[in-house]
């Protein structure tokens, strides 16, 4: 099932998403329609927040990027509980989106590489180094689950130049391939 996804503005977004256990009802069914949701969206990530859950889930498929970067060809994967335990090297710049945030690219910058704790969608443990890319798409999902999103990573001056298109969003005056939630929409 294809959920729709909360717009920048909704409380949900900001909150700290919470652990969860094994027992959480339906995490199969919430884990295939957040991959739905996802490529149905053109996302590369989808964390639970965008879809109105502050739980420590999101979810990554990246391999539309395989050409361009060898390790990304099989880079689909689930997420849960994650913890970053470790950021370092050279922070580089690069554009980024969000389904939550239609229609505004921007240059972030972040660290390199990244050690992290997570576990798979069985709840077994992995501790795990990613670099590049793949550790940009993990840090930008990971941020949802921090209430994070990525226009607070940007410059002052580029926050002002967004600030009537982030309101606008927050309004529901933009049109989206994918259903949204607005949280203020009149
Ligand atoms: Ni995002």
């Amino acid at each position: 099932m294809i959920l729709p996804v909360y717009a920048y503005g909704s409380p949900v977004l900001r909150k700290i998403a919470s652990d969860i256990d094994a027992d959480f009802p339906e995490l199969d069914i919430l884990i295939s329609n957040m991959f739905e949701t996802m490529r149905s969206s053109e996302g590369v990530g989808l964390a639970a927040p965008q879809i109105g859950k502050s739980i420590r889930v999101f979810v990554v498929d990246a391999s539309v990027y395989g050409e361009e970067y060898e390790d990304l060809k099989d880079f689909r994967k689930v997420f849960i509980n994650a913890r970053i335990i470790e950021e370092w090297g050279d922070e580089e710049l690069l554009s980024e989106g969000c389904l939550s945030v239609p229609k505004i690219h921007e240059d972030v910058l972040r660290k390199s590489s990244i050690r992290m704790k997570y576990l798979d969608e069985q709840f077994v443990e992995h501790e795990k180094v990613y670099e590049g890319m793949a550790a940009r798409i993990i840090q930008h999902e990971y941020d949802h689950l921090e209430g994070i999103m990525f226009p607070d990573k940007l410059s002052p001056l580029k926050k002002r130049l967004i600030k009537g298109k982030l309101r606008d969003i927050s309004n529901g005056k933009v049109n989206t391939s994918y259903k949204m939630i607005f949280p203020t929409k009149k």
